[in-house]
């Protein structure tokens, strides 16, 4: 089923174009009026640009741009800075991103950070690919519309879709935050085999529309076992490709560091989240330092570290939801924006951050084949290479093991999902999301 809009700007026409519902992907594609927000290259004023610009500003005032010119497009009829048209020969090629559940909580926070300039960077213009459902899509016409009247200079295009297969063509990154939450009585393997299919679709249609290089970060819970269906599902994209979000989970350690040591957050560093989101997760303290030393030296309470400090962690999703009736979204978002930045931009020397991703040929021994959180560096070229000089100890391995045995079993429940035969549900224990009662 296909719908899609794409927004033009406000004062030239409706700015929203619907197609019909009920079409098929195909049939969708061609009927849905792709109507572009116009480049701001291309945006004329209804100006004698050689009588009006003086030191290479055009300044047009209102009087002298009626409403009725029909060359103007709003705003930018008022003052329009020629200034601004050089810097856009300089900007780079747009970069096209997709967000998946774009009409909930996480996603409005998120979107006005994409579009702002503060995770890709001020020189570089972002097409925004909105994906939501049949029953989203009143609310991501809504989205659309907000971000239409925030005047984002850096944002060139947003449409707006329901069909994996058409928001999903030529995207250079996926945010798949959509996702069922587990309602009460609900099983975790009725929630896998719910969410996992969405995601089998989804990885399935990123495999034949997306850029070849795309990059995934999947948020939508249970998110490692979902990235593993993903990247089963699209082939032709490399696994290394593939990222499961962890890095709420190290924000939230790190912040638990900082307080106990009474230091602000800044000074630490090091922080791995180990394994799966869930409250078998394990914030690594061993690696961890505090103003570059050792955490153990800083703090010397290892009960607290042990005990506390993991459940904290583990649990502050949960601690959350208590407070706020729903799950967290800003800090959510403000973790995604983190996770990009952080392939995006080159690692600070001998730091590292948290994502989950594709074990194979890991030098940590963990088991291959799934997708697991793990300590990473980046050069900021979108790629990263796992960190090898981290330490181990019985109490941080025997607690990898526990969520490594977790996301096996998990990985077992969605095999009809990942194409690896019958699917065979047998959970060690019912471990819990970290928002989950
Ligand atoms: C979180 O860590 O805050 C969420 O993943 C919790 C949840 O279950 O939604």
């Amino acid at each position: 089923m296909g719908l899609s809009t794409a927004y033009s700007p406000a004062g030239a026409g409706s700015g929203l174009v619907p197609a019909p519902l009920g079409a098929g992907a195909g049939a969708a594609r061609r009927r849905s009026a792709q109507v572009r927000r116009p480049r701001l290259a291309t945006v004329r004023c209804s100006v004698d640009a050689a009588k009006q610009v003086q030191d290479g500003v055009a300044t047009v005032v209102a009087a002298e741009a009626p409403a009725s010119r029909k060359e103007c497009f709003g705003v930018f009829c008022n003052i329009y800075d020629l200034k601004a048209e050089d810097k856009t020969k300089s900007w780079k090629k747009l970069v096209n991103i997709a967000v998946s559940g774009a009409a909930g909580m996480i996603s409005n926070h998120l979107l006005f950070k994409l579009a702002s300039g503060e995770v890709f960077g001020q020189d570089q213009p972002i097409a925004l690919k909105l994906l939501g459902s049949e029953r989203s899509f009143q609310a991501l016409e809504g989205v659309a519309m907000e971000l239409e009247d925030s005047l984002y200079p850096l944002l060139r295009e947003v449409s707006i879709g329901i069909d994996p297969y058409e928001v999903f063509q030529d995207v250079d990154w996926a945010l798949l935050i959509g996702a069922k939450p587990r309602g009460p009585g609900m099983e975790r393997a009725a929630l896998l085999d719910i969410n996992g299919q969405i995601f089998a679709d989804q990885g399935k249609a990123l495999n034949a529309v997306a850029s070849r290089n795309v990059k995934v970060l999947v948020v939508g819970n249970p998110c490692n076992t979902n990235a593993l269906i993903c990247l089963k599902n699209a082939p032709n994209i490399p696994a290394k490709n593939f990222h499961a979000l962890t890095r709420l989970d190290e924000n939230r350690a790190k912040c638990q560091l900082a307080l106990k040591a009474g230091v602000f957050y800044d000074k630490v560093s090091n922080v791995t989240i180990w394994g799966n989101h869930s409250t078998t997760q394990v914030p690594d303290f061993l690696n961890a330092k505090i103003d570059g030393r050792p955490v153990k030296e800083v703090i010397e309470d290892s009960k607290w570290l042990e005990e506390e400090f993991t459940m904290t962690v583990q649990k502050r999703g949960g601690a959350l939801i208590q407070k706020w009736g729903r799950s967290s979204a800003a800090s959510t978002a403000v973790s995604i924006v983190d996770a990009i930045k952080s392939l995006v931009t080159p690692t600070p020397e001998g730091d590292w951050f948290s994502t989950g991703v594709y074990t194979t040929g890991n030098p940590y021994g963990i088991a291959e084949d799934i997708v697991f959180s793990m300590p990473c560096r980046s050069k900021g070229d979108g790629d990263y290479e796992l960190a090898t000089d981290v330490s181990m100890d019985d109490f941080l391995w025997e607690r990898i093991k526990k969520s490594e045995a977790e996301l096996l079993a998990e990985k077992k429940c969605v095999a009809h999902l990942t194409g690896e035969g019958d699917a065979f549900c047998d959970l060690p224990e019912d471990t819990m999301l970290p928002g989950e009662k």
